[in-house]
């Protein structure tokens, strides 16, 4: 059999019907698995099982339809088996099983989505254990641990048995099951791994308890193991942990429930757990981990709470919290829903949406709870999720005062700062709360723009986030005292005092006639390139910057833009403004006043360029830049100033 050189086509039409090349992403990943020394291994069992648990899952929820799915094959369970003598490992499970086609695109030709992602990172990663948990590489983690692998299943209800079974190289093959096989698989999944050399300790029984209490310990269908040596038994626990009373569980018992649930590797930061009851009866069982997973901006925002109906899966993203709470995961038990409530009704279901009220209602005020009594917990769930947290600002109107008073931001003096911590240090007379969003925090802090609120020692929130843009373009208020950009509009510090004088204030300040005629001046070189000029408020170092005018704020313009998404009142130029103390607009003052017209030209152009730059964008016209600062550098050099 010539595996290498058969093409796709062929394969497909007469030659080999039952061989199927991988798909690109996923035998790239294969490779990965199959020949990388990864230091823990043992997470396949974990997705195994898992995958073993979710095919449960679904046959019980397809059964409530139709109950005569569960005639035949025994009860829903987990079975583990190790022989020494053949040195495989075998997990099967009575669940929903797979058809032929399932097994092809399951288990071969569909990549799940982030498998690009995960094999990026898994190149320059150290916590490859980390990663494949976080991204559900799932199935194909076994090929780290097996040189092959035979899938026997037997969809639920179904007459065909089929077997998927592969080494991991390039391709795999589907075949109808031999008489054998299809007896034994009456309905479900077995999952057959010929163990590598070096993965042989996973034939050892202890070895193989001591993973599954560790990682699947809370999974809801029994576990059982099949030890050659003894008598079968449930190795795990088996039961709806959220189901307990909080007051018989610790730490330990959470920390476990969350790597179950989840199938994160790290701690949550914050656990909420609790029952409700009165109108609706549920459990809740939530966590916020520690650490954000790569899919976090996959752009369905998906959430992953799921919920459950009095032990029965219905759904893994009921959309129980809104997708600013995405990161939030664990589980919902409701006593009172239809089990049949199909997962379209979901969206529509009164009841479900008086759980969402309540649930969204109670995860914010453990949020507010966790930053009141352990700020170091909560730093860690707001620098893993702070960015998604603040598309709330944006889509949650009612909640909206709640969100600005949980959010955090760097600013000019400090990293994450509360508006409440803010607002406790205004300076006299400060009546609103200032901000500037842009690219970058280094950049931020160099921004000219600042420079009139540093010489009065006022706190300006740094917002660097792509949804800062968004979130800040409603009119917004804290306490009373409303978000002011810094980069739009006029701004007013005339009532604070000054605490230091700049330093740089090069020149005394001009005469109101002279401020009125550089501005004029200005405005006569630069034509229509800016709205308006005008003398700054903001400015105390720098000569020149650019605010918006009306419409949106210059960030948001830009990102727009970039999106192709032009705003309303985009296309409208931005105001420029000048520092009548710099030197340099000075120098302007005096070409203005000795009539040298090509000075005044290149002088007021170059302020605008420099205005742009300091912005991180680019002079709209490099070539003369560089021509006209050459120019007054040769003329600056050639009178010897
Ligand atoms: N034991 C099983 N029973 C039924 N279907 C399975 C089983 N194992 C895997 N599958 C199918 O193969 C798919 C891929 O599994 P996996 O790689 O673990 O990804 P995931 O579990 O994230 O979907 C599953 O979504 C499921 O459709
Ligand atoms: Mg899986």
């Amino acid at each position: 059999m010539n595996e290498q050189t058969t093409t796709e086509k062929q394969d497909g039409a007469t030659t080999q019907p039952h061989s199927h090349p991988f798909q690109a992403e996923v035998a790239e990943l294969l490779r990965l698995m199959v020949h990388a020394v990864y230091a823990e291994t043992e997470v396949f069992l974990r997705e195994l099982i898992s995958n073993a648990s979710d095919a449960c899952d679904k046959l019980r929820y397809e059964a409530i339809g139709q109950p005569g799915l569960l005639e035949h094959g025994g009860a829903l369970a987990i079975r583990i088996a190790i022989d020494a003598d053949s040195g495989t490992l075998t997990i099967s499970d009575t669940g929903i099983g797979m058809g032929r086609q399932e097994l092809i695109d399951d288990l071969g030709t569909v990549a799940r989505s982030g498998t690009r992602a995960f094999i990026d990172r898994l190149a320059e990663a150290k916590d490859a254990a980390g990663l494949i948990g976080q991204f559900g590489v799932g199935f194909y983690s076994a090929f780290m641990v097996a040189d092959r692998i035979e899938v026997t299943s037997r969809r639920a209800g179904a007459d065909e048995v089929w077997v998927w079974r592969s080494s991991g190289t390039d391709r795999f093959e589907v075949l109808s099951a031999p008489a054998e096989a299809a007896e034994r698989v009456k309905r479900g999944t077995e999952i057959v791994l010929h163990l590598k050399p070096d993965a042989k300790r996973y034939l050892e029984a202890n070895e193989i308890e001591r993973i599954v209490r560790t990682y699947s310990d809370h999974i809801l269908f029994p576990i059982e193991f099949l030890d050659p040596k003894a008598e079968p038994r449930q190795i795990n626990a088996a039961s709806a942990l959220w189901q307990r009373p909080k007051s018989e569980l610790k730490t330990e018992d959470y920390k476990e429930a969350y790597r179950t649930l989840t199938g994160g590797f790290d701690e949550p930061a914050m656990t909420l757990h609790y029952k409700a009851e009165g109108r609706q009866a549920y459990a809740v069982l939530l966590f916020a981990p520690s650490r954000a997973p790569f899919d976090l901006f996959d752009p369905t925002r998906k959430g992953h709470v799921k919920l459950y109906v009095r032990r029965v899966f219905i759904t893994g993203d009921a959309q129980l919290l809104p997708s600013y709470l995405r990161f939030m995961r664990g589980v919902v038990d409701s006593e009172d829903l239809p089990l049949n409530i199909s997962r379209e009704m979901l969206q529509n279901n009164p009841q479900v949406a008086q759980m969402r009220k309540a649930i969204t209602g109670r995860v914010l005020g453990e949020l507010e709870s966790l930053a009141a009594n352990d700020a170091d917990a909560f730093a860690k769930v707001w620098e893993a999720f702070g960015r998604v947290f603040k598309e709330g600002l944006y889509e949650d109107y009612e909640r909206r005062d709640r969100l600005l008073a949980l959010a955090r931001f760097p600013s000019t003096k400090g990293e994450a700062r509360s508006l409440k911590e803010y607002v406790a240090d205004f300076k006299p007379n400060q009546t609103e709360i200032y901000y500037l969003v842009g690219e970058g925090l280094e950049r931020l802090k160099a921004n000219p723009k600042l420079e009139a609120a540093r010489a009065r020692g006022i706190e300006v929130l740094l917002l660097t986030d792509p949804i800062d843009a968004f979130w800040t373009a409603m009119p917004l208020g804290f306490d009373g005292k409303p978000l002011k950009s810094l980069s739009q509009g006029e701004v007013d510090f005339d009532l604070v005092p000054v605490i230091e004088e700049p330093a740089k204030a090069e020149e005394a300040a001009p005469a109101p006639a002279d401020e009125a005629s550089v501005v004029a001046a200005v405005k006569g070189a630069l034509g229509d390139a800016v709205s308006d000029v005008r003398a700054s408020q903001r400015l105390t170092e720098s000569a020149a910057c650019l605010v918006a005018g009306i419409g949106p704020d210059r960030e948001l313009g830009r990102l727009l833009a970039s999106q192709s998404r032009p705003p309303s009142g985009a296309g409208a130029k931005p105001i420029l403004e000048l520092n009548m103390r710099h030197a340099l607009v000075q120098a302007l003052r005096s070409a203005k006043t000795e009539a040298r017209e090509d000075d005044v030209a290149d002088l007021a152009a170059l302020l605008l360029d420099e205005a742009y730059i300091l912005d991180g964008e680019v002079p709209s016209d490099p070539a003369a830049f560089t021509a006209r600062l050459n120019r007054l550098l040769v003329r600056g050099m050639a009178t010897g100033r």
